[in-house]
């Protein structure tokens, strides 16, 4: 991976490919092996950029990874900051400062990405938008993850990964496919409990993205898996309705996890998108 000094955090990232910037941001809790799969069948189109974000995978929390008591914390906006300097490093080293780029975020990414489309909307390309939803969390909601924050632990990683999985993939994909969810598992459990907990401080504290939906000028692909519990297709279906220049496309056999669960079907469904919406 290599290495970019993003304000006080180095960020460890795989660049790979040649074209136009397309920057991944991952979900929760997880690091750029989410989306490793998709960037290598990308590569041939994109300069695929998938970074592990502040916190996750290799990359440090830093100090501004905790709120002003200390505690690990990272608000959305934070993430989307430091994409918007990683992308100009990398514009700068190509030569080409004022490049825009395109940005693809999956649930928690997605939640980055318009905090990203709010703060830098001069720079973005296209967004794709994947799994994820616009709202705020409810108070019970935000209060579970408060509470998940202030008592994970290593002991207790674990049991909170077993809990999610079920959740996260299809049922086809958990009965038939036990390199994936072995793999997901181990992703994730390799995640630190301070990543856990700033992961989750800063989605309980984000409020509601619905006003950007309409502000967004660049070309959007709202994106799922055909069986997501967390951000179902008919969800994603008003979302995209939102958005003036929004296409729709759903990825079969997949749930919140396209990337990991049907890569295949998730690059075409971005090359698709791109011919149609770019070609000259
Ligand atoms: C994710 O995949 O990033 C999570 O499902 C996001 C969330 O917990 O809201």
């Amino acid at each position: 991976m290599k290495k970019y000094l993003v304000d006080d955090t180095e960020y460890y990232v795989e660049v790979e490919g040649s074209g136009p910037i397309l920057l991944f941001a991952h979900g929760f809790p997880f690091d750029s092996r989410l989306f490793v799969p998709v960037a290598e069948r990308l590569s041939s189109r994109f300069t695929c950029v998938v970074p592990d974000l502040r916190g996750f995978g290799k990359t440090k929390l830093g100090a501004d990874g905790h709120n002003s008591t200390g505690l690990p914390r990272v608000k959305m906006g934070r993430f989307a900051d430091d994409l918007a300097i990683l992308a100009a490093i990398l514009s700068c080293q190509r030569h080409n400062k004022d490049e825009k780029i395109f940005f693809c975020g999956l649930s928690m990414g997605g939640y980055i990405s318009l905090a990203f489309a709010r703060r830098r909307p001069e720079r973005l390309a296209g967004l794709i938008f994947c799994d994820s939803n616009v709202t705020a969390d409810s108070p019970e909601k935000a209060a579970d993850r408060m509470e998940i924050a202030a008592t994970i632990d290593a002991l207790k990683i674990p049991g909170f990964v077993d809990n999610m999985i079920p959740n996260l993939l299809s049922p086809e994909t958990l009965k038939s496919r036990p390199e994936v969810v072995s793999a997901l598992r181990e992703m994730m459990i390799s995640q630190t409990p301070d990543a856990i907990a700033a992961g989750s401080r800063g989605m309980a504290k984000r409020s509601d993205s619905s006003d950007v939906l309409p502000e967004i000028e660049a070309p959007v692909l709202v994106l799922g898996g055909e069986h997501d519990k967390l951000s179902p297709p008919e969800a994603l279906d008003g979302i995209a309705a939102k958005i003036s220049n929004a296409k729709r496309a759903t990825v079969p056999h997949a749930g919140h996890l396209p990337p990991l669960e049907n890569p295949d079907a998730f690059a075409r469904a971005v090359v698709e998108w791109y011919d149609a919406t770019f070609a000259n």
